[in-house]
């Protein structure tokens, strides 16, 4: 069984860590500043709490899962203290193994970036191993990120740059469009409850109709939309207010802030 120290207990360290518990290759040691989300995630996956991080130089792996401004500090901590040949799994976004690779003394780092439909096994991981990681090593953790959703590695690390915008933060743009929806669905008199029942559900049964089908999304789209019907309508608004522009300016906003984190 391979001992895991898991530095951070949020959101998306909750999300992956509840995945690879459900077998039992892995024990699961928790580490917060504030003790407190480390013992729930010590609970949920019967793992243990540490206290602290003065005996840390033991483990098979560690999962660096604080914010990335986070990590000089836990870094300051870490520094040398990593056992020799752990790996080193980091989920900060916008962090290169380089830099953390520099930050921790220590060379053999998967840096992943996830996101949070992993908590219920949809979510998708996007993996980079630095050179010297074994195959051994490799086909584990794909098996354990395949537990938690599709899991894709790249073996040119500005892809994970590239990707974050779109599979780490998509999830935040479907729940921003199920807001926009439920509001304005409840503005024009469908109570809440019902709004955002139904508009789940549509998101849900779209998905799982692009997921099932050989069509493309286009097609998908073309054949809800009658020349000159409703969706019609809809769809030369969003053309009218040029929406694909809207997107790609954002994703590239997003992409240029990932740039920018990874500097400090
Ligand atoms: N959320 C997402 O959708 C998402 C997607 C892709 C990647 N990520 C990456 O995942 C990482 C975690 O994000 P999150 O959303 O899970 O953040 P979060 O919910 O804010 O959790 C951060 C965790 O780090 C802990 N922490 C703070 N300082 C620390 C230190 N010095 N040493 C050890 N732990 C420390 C916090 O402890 P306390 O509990 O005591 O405050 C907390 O448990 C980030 O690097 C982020 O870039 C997140």
């Amino acid at each position: 069984m391979k001992t895991v120290a898991v530095l951070g207990c949020g959101n998306m360290a909750q999300a992956l860590v509840k995945g690879w518990a459900s077998e039992s290759l892995l024990k699961h040691y928790c580490y917060t500043p504030s003790r407190t989300r480390a013992e729930i995630l010590a609970r949920e996956v019967r793992g243990e709490v540490l206290e602290n991080l003065d005996s840390i130089n033991h483990f098979d792996v560690y999962v660096i899962a604080c914010k990335p401004q986070q990590i000089s500090e836990l870094a300051q901590e870490l520094r040398g203290k990593i056992s020799k040949g752990a790996l080193v799994i980091s989920l900060l976004a916008g962090v290169t193994t380089e830099r953390l690779s520099e930050l921790l003394e220590h060379k053999f780092i998967l840096r992943v970036m996830p996101n949070t439909p992993s908590m219920i096994g949809k979510g998708v991981s996007a993996l980079y191993y630095t050179q010297n990681v074994d195959t051994d090593t490799k086909n584990f953790w794909q098996e354990r990120f395949s537990q938690t959703g599709l899991s894709v590695v790249f073996d040119n690390e500005e892809k994970i740059d590239v990707i974050s915008p779109f599979s780490g933060s998509g999830p935040a743009y479907i729940f921003e469009f199920a807001r926009i929806f439920i509001e304005k669905m409840s503005d024009m008199g469908i109570d809440k409850e019902t709004a955002h029942k139904m508009i789940v559900q549509t998101f849900v049964g779209a998905s799982e109709l692009m997921a099932h089908s050989n069509e493309s999304p286009e097609t998908l789209r073309n054949n809800v939309t009658s020349k000159k019907g409703m969706t019609y309508e809809a769809l030369e608004v969003f053309k009218n207010s040029n929406l694909t522009n809207i997107f790609s300016t954002a994703i590239d906003s997003a992409y240029q802030r990932g740039k920018e984190l990874s500097k400090n």
